[in-house]
């Protein structure tokens, strides 16, 4: 319905997670708790992250305000902003945090059924010069009796329970899924909720946009180097573009949005690349796969991969089916 311009039975995110808990007649209600949090989470974050300019502005970016108090910085509010609505939520037992050495183990009189891993703020080095960054996240039921500890967290992507990232971009976006599609959300800042905005998104078949730090060529596989230089100089049709934005959801999301391939690879100086497996890699691939795509280390799928610590780092290929195989089999071949 549509009144005056106003849509009067708009889809908001909050309202989706309640319709998809609702096909589940044992659902204790607590999934949508837990994303309640995270959606508050992630919207006083895009408020902080929209206002960082301004707060410069006004000198109250250094490290001490005006009040005296110390001014934290957005990795720091975010984190925080992350456990204490997950600790407050009353749903999770365990939460892994790019930002903490160490897992949060949830107090017994707050603790609930779910463990969270996720990153408050990714793409760090686009913070100051005001190029999208995000927050990534995944959701796991708890798999054993008994009292929670750090190695309940190390469970495959395959049992991801939910998944998502928010890209604060031009717009900001929540993108979730909860193993049936991949929905997208755009936070209308007039009434600060997240409304379907792209259900079911599908990842295209292949792309023709390649996406990777090129300043490293010199130490890839040489799978790597033989297949980007194939996108470059490919036998027949055109040249794949180049985009390399630097944040990992951007990346991600304009693959997602418009096809091709995202590519982290393992350099000689880092063997198993950058990105971290159980917040960065895992949800992005889970939520790519959830739209007809692909997510590969280069040998085997990344949601198929048994963690081993809680902070461990994967080579990453995520994309369009057909992109992401052709580097499988570039792989095979150069094995
Ligand atoms: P961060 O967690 O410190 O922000 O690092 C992760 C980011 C990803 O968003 C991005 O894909 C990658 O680092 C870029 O790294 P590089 O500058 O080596 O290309
Ligand atoms: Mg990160």
């Amino acid at each position: 319905a549509n009144i005056h311009g106003i849509t009067t039975d708009c889809m908001t995110l909050t309202r989706f997670v309640l319709d998809e808990q609702r096909k589940y007649p044992s659902a204790t209600g607590d999934l949508t708790q837990l994303l309640n949090a995270i959606i508050v989470a992630v919207k006083t974050i895009s408020s902080s992250v929209r206002k960082a300019g301004i707060a410069q502005l006004y000198g109250l970016a250094g490290d001490v305000n005006v009040q005296g108090e110390e001014v934290k910085k957005l990795d720091d509010i975010s984190n925080e902003l992350m456990i204490n609505m997950l600790e407050s939520s009353y749903t999770t037992c365990l939460l892994v945090s790019e930002e903490d050495e160490k897992a949060i183990e949830i107090k017994s009189e707050r603790s609930g059924k779910y463990i969270v891993c996720f990153d408050p703020l990714d793409g760090s080095s686009n913070i100051d010069c005001c190029v999208s960054i995000g927050t990534i996240f995944s959701i796991y039921r708890k798999d054993t009796t008994g009292k929670v500890s750090e190695t309940d967290a190390l469970q495959p992507g395959r049992q991801i329970v939910a998944a998502g990232y928010a890209v604060y971009g031009s717009a900001t976006m929540l993108v979730l899924s909860l193993g049936s599609g991949t929905h997208g959300f755009t936070l209308d800042p007039a009434v600060g909720e997240f409304i379907l905005s792209h259900p079911t998104m599908r990842v295209k078949e292949r792309g023709n946009i390649y996406s990777i730090n090129e300043g490293y060529t010199a130490l890839w596989d040489p799978a790597v180097t033989q297949y980007v230089h194939e996108k470059k100089y490919p036998q027949k049709g055109k040249a794949y573009g180049a985009r390399y934005v630097g944040s990992m959801v951007a990346d991600v999301h304009r693959t997602l949005c418009y096809g091709g391939i995202f590519m982290y690879p393992a350099t000689k100086d880092s063997p198993k690349g950058k990105l971290r497996l159980l917040y960065e890699c895992n949800p992005i691939a889970y939520l790519l796969e959830n739209a007809g795509g692909l997510a590969t280390t280069g040998h085997m799928p990344v949601l198929d991969v048994q963690p081993t610590s809680i902070h461990e780092r994967t080579p990453f290929f995520v994309g369009s089916r057909a992109d992401v195989e052709e580097l499988i089999e570039a792989y095979k071949r150069l094995a």
